[in-house]
């Protein structure tokens, strides 16, 4: 673990140094509205008989024409992509659907056709696009924001895109976004729109956006094992890998666990603390490598909840993380530490449900990231809108059952996958034993750019060849092995 902080903050200082050295925007800053944004993002099809088409509903809503959304821009583009939707959407809306209280038991039949996944990348990064297909295969669409405005056109007609459509939306500092640097690095306020562009270009046709950077591999198998408990039609976000009190992922982020969570005998904050792992995350905090035994549990017992030292998830039921849920357990412990909001780390990737884009138009959302002078990236203006709008991640679980041992992060976790799927040479051939299983079948996402330098083609080629390598490493694992109980039942 030690060495994934380290690695981190590196790389944080390295982005840093790298980013504050870029020019100033010349004067002329010009204050923007959302809704001048609105007409960025728009997949424009230039070839009408595009097949995604077929599949939105309503149909004329599919084809962009400048000239109609600038009729209707402002709340009637909005107005126009709810169509579908409850009107008075939104969290409490989802809440009181049916299916609310009871948690799924049955589990829900999902396959990769009710997934897109969604990104804001470059033009110069633009072979990861299609090296995704290598994870998402043929039935995962995607949405790619890029920062060329020409480019989309041909990208968007070419014969072999795919289930891939292309859009432009500014960087930073370009005339079009008023000249401001809302963020440190030039793609994150797209990055950050890339979500919420996608919804509104895929309308009700998923139930699940997994939303990561342009080098974040998704392994759909644990992916739809995870959210195969979960009702879509609520709003969820759900990830395990938060930043919190600058560091990543901080497992005493505020946040919840899922309803299903509620029936399991989970450790409680003191079992945490006096667990092996546990007391790793205490020297964490105090950030010393010997601390008596008095410390450890005089932190243990302390009831008192303070987010990003000492503080464990509860289940929520109907499973809506409200802010008030994720903060719940602060405020019960009588304490007045702040409760703000964790950053879910971008290149470890996030899912969120439809239930949830839905209810955030493109339009609130891009008034939300106007509001930024100074974000570390687009993953924290997302994370923060989504706080603001009164959302909080969802954790799957596995880190809290397993007393905060990090080995059980599954949006970008495991350190060790790399090299048990043979992308680091890790050295010994030791034989999978079961966390290793574990970690292979369960780990829903993996990022790449950590893996290797700026060659754009070579990242390219190795996020393509990830998901097989994984698969080829479960193909030799012992049967038994596999058979073995997964994430959610058994440990
Ligand atoms: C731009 O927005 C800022 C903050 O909202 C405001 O203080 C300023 O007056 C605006 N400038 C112009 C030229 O509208
Ligand atoms: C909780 O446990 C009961 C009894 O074991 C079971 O019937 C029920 O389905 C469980 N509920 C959830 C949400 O897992
Ligand atoms: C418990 O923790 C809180 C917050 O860190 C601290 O203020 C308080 O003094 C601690 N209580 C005990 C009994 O150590
Ligand atoms: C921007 O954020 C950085 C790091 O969080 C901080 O050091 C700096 O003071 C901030 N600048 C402004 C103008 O708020």
């Amino acid at each position: 673990m030690g060495w994934l902080l380290t690695f981190c903050s590196l790389l944080f200082l390295s982005i840093v140094t790298s980013y504050a050295s870029s020019p100033k925007t010349p004067g002329g800053l010009r204050n923007v509205t959302a809704d001048e944004l609105l007409e960025y993002g728009v997949v424009i099809h230039p070839d009408s008989s595009f097949e995604g088409c077929v599949h939105q509903s309503p149909i004329n809503e599919c084809r962009y024409s400048r000239r109609d959304n600038d009729k209707k821009s402002g709340t009637g583009f909005n107005a126009a992509t709810d169509l579908l939707t409850d009107t008075d959407s939104g969290a409490e809306a989802g809440a009181s659907a049916d299916g609310g209280l009871k948690a799924r038991t049955d589990k829900a039949h999902v396959s990769d056709s009710d997934f897109v996944f969604a990104t804001g990348t470059f033009i110069k990064r633009i072979r990861l696009a299609s090296a995704s297909r290598g994870w998402r295969g043929s039935k995962v669409r995607a949405f790619f924001l890029i920062d060329s405005p020409t480019a989309p056109h041909g990208l968007n007609t070419r014969r072999e895109s795919a289930g891939e459509v292309y859009a432009y939306f500014p960087s930073e500092g370009a005339p079009e976004l008023g000249g401001w640097v809302r963020s440190l690095r030039g793609g994150d306020t797209r990055v950050a729109a890339a979500p919420f562009a996608a919804h509104r270009h895929f309308g009700k046709t998923y139930k699940w956006m997994l939303y990561g950077d342009d080098d974040t591999v998704f392994f759909m198998d644990a992916v739809k094992q995870l959210v195969a408990n979960l009702d879509p039609e609520l709003p969820i976000a759900l990830s395990d890998n938060l930043w919190f009190s600058n560091r990543h992922p901080n497992p005493n982020a505020p946040r919840c666990l899922p309803c299903h969570m509620a029936n399991e005998t989970l450790p409680s904050l003191e079992e945490i603390f006096m667990s092996a792992p546990g007391r790793v995350e205490i020297r964490t905090t105090y950030q010393q490598r010997t601390i008596s035994k008095e410390v450890y549990e005089a932190f243990a017992r302390n009831t008192t909840q303070v987010p990003g030292e000492r503080y464990r998830p509860e289940p929520v039921c109907p499973g809506v993380c409200t802010t008030e849920a994720a903060c719940k357990p602060v405020v019960d412990s009588g304490s007045t530490a702040p409760c703000t909001p964790p950053t879910a780390h971008g290149g470890a990737g996030m899912i969120f449900s439809v239930g949830l884009m839905r209810s955030i138009p493109f339009r609130d959302a891009l008034d939300c990231f106007l509001t930024f002078t100074n974000a570390t990236g687009g993953d924290q203006m997302v994370s923060e809108c989504l706080w603001r709008h009164g959302i909080a991640f969802t954790d799957p679980g596995p880190l809290v059952r397993h007393s905060y041992d990090y080995q059980y992060v599954i949006f970008g976790g495991a350190p060790r996958l790399p090299s048990l799927v043979g992308l680091e040479l890790s050295g010994t051939e030791e034989p999978c034993n079961a966390l290793c299983t574990w970690m292979l079948r369960n780990v829903v996402s993996i990022h790449m750019h950590a893996r290797i330098k700026k060659d754009i083609k070579a990242l390219a080629a190795q996020q393509e060849a990830v998901p097989k390598l994984r698969q080829a490493v479960l193909k030799r694992l012992p049967r038994q092995k596999i058979a073995r109980k997964e994430e959610g039942a058994a440990e």
